[in-house]
């Protein structure tokens, strides 16, 4: 693995195959540094997911097909697709993306290497018109919202493309003013970081919110809706995404705030039927022990880190995915949303 910094500019461009390797912008960094990883190993790219040097549902699954075009060139396939399998558990897209580039090696071995790449750059096309459809049906559902809260980073650094929540966020605000209020995603500050920083380079406002301010924010109603990503949609609409989601998605129901769920359906597993099968990633302790800039909470102290949480299907008003939205038939925000596009258009 070699590394090069770089000055931002331009469209964020969070992977990229360049004559043999993948490039990916290391997120760990980000804001203060835009600096590019050349990853030339599977290896390299199974410990960049591990890190989250690299993450979001949909690039997990983009950067695994990438990583598998690596372990075919080495030889090395069936250990490659175990670490990428292993390395992080919870978005389906990693699993998902293995087990068919795997069949698609086994059925071209003479070729697997250009069969495998074929199929990444195939799957990175397919998320990003997914990304494009999404922000479509997205809009139209939101439209009129003018305050949007939203948890992590759905944007161009979790999809490789426009992004899925941040996306719609992004597009409404270039229909009208919008402010986007961001939950700051403890441990690892993914909407801190990285949310706030797409949004700047979009130009658009956004507030950042420590993640224990959002139900308060959620009661004062003057958030018109909630958008959020997901890792993994099970069978029965449950929604598995950033830790804190579902926290935020009891104070919207309570406080009759809509709350949408944008999942790219490369994101929903039918085998899953409910949250309770799906495993909750568990993180280092360190990650919640060390507080801020060096400051860490006092040795010998435990910590629990799940990475994910469950919010129950029954809390999610609406899922937009790129074939559509669906609605749910029996909540009352369902209403809210409607009046507020009709008096948008
Ligand atoms: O741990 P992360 O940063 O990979 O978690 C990402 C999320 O929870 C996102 O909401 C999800 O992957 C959707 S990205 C479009």
């Amino acid at each position: 693995m070699t590394t090069a910094a770089r000055i931002a500019d331009g469209p964020i461009v969070p992977i990229r195959w360049d004559d043999g390797t993948l490039d990916i912008i290391d997120q760990r960094l980000l804001p203060g540094e835009e600096r590019h990883l050349r990853l030339s190993r599977c290896e390299d790219v199974a410990a960049a997911i591990g890190a989250l040097a690299i993450r979001g549902a949909p690039l997990l699954g983009i950067a695994a097909a990438y990583g598998l075009v690596l372990a075919a060139r080495d030889g090395r396939l069936e250990q490659g697709a175990a670490l990428l399998r292993a390395a992080r558990p919870t978005a389906v897209n990693l699993p998902r993306t293995v087990d068919l580039c795997l069949d698609i090696a086994l059925t071209n071995p003479a070729a697997a290497v250009e069969a495998l790449l074929n199929q990444a750059q195939r799957l990175e096309s397919a998320e990003a018109r997914a990304c494009d459809a999404i922000v479509r049906h997205g809009a139209a559902l939101l439209a009129g919202a003018r305050t949007i809260m939203t948890v992590c980073n759905t944007g161009a650094l979790g999809t490789g493309h426009r992004g899925t929540a941040l996306g719609i966020i992004v597009q409404l605000a270039d229909e009208g003013p919008v402010t986007a209020i961001c939950c700051e995603t403890r441990p690892l500050l993914q909407g801190a970081r990285l949310t706030t920083w797409e949004l700047s380079r979009h130009g658009v406002p956004a507030q950042l919110i420590v993640d224990g301010a959002a139900a308060a924010i959620l009661r004062t109603g003057d958030i018109d809706a909630v958008v959020v990503g997901c890792d993994r949609l099970a069978a029965n609409g449950d929604l598995i995404n950033k830790i804190g989601t579902y926290g935020v998605a009891l104070a919207a129901a309570a406080h009759g705030v809509p709350f949408v769920a944008a999942v790219t359906m490369s994101s929903i597993d039918r085998s899953a039927l409910s949250g309770d099968d799906i495993r909750i990633e568990m993180r280092a302790p360190d990650e919640v022990l060390n507080l801020v800039d060096g400051v860490a909470a006092l040795p010998g102290v435990a910590a629990l880190n799940p990475a994910f949480d469950v919010t129950p299907a029954h809390l999610v008003s609406a899922i937009v995915t790129e074939q559509g939205v669906i609605r749910r038939a029996d909540d009352p925000r369902v209403r809210r949303l409607r009046a507020a596009a009709r008096n948008a258009s």
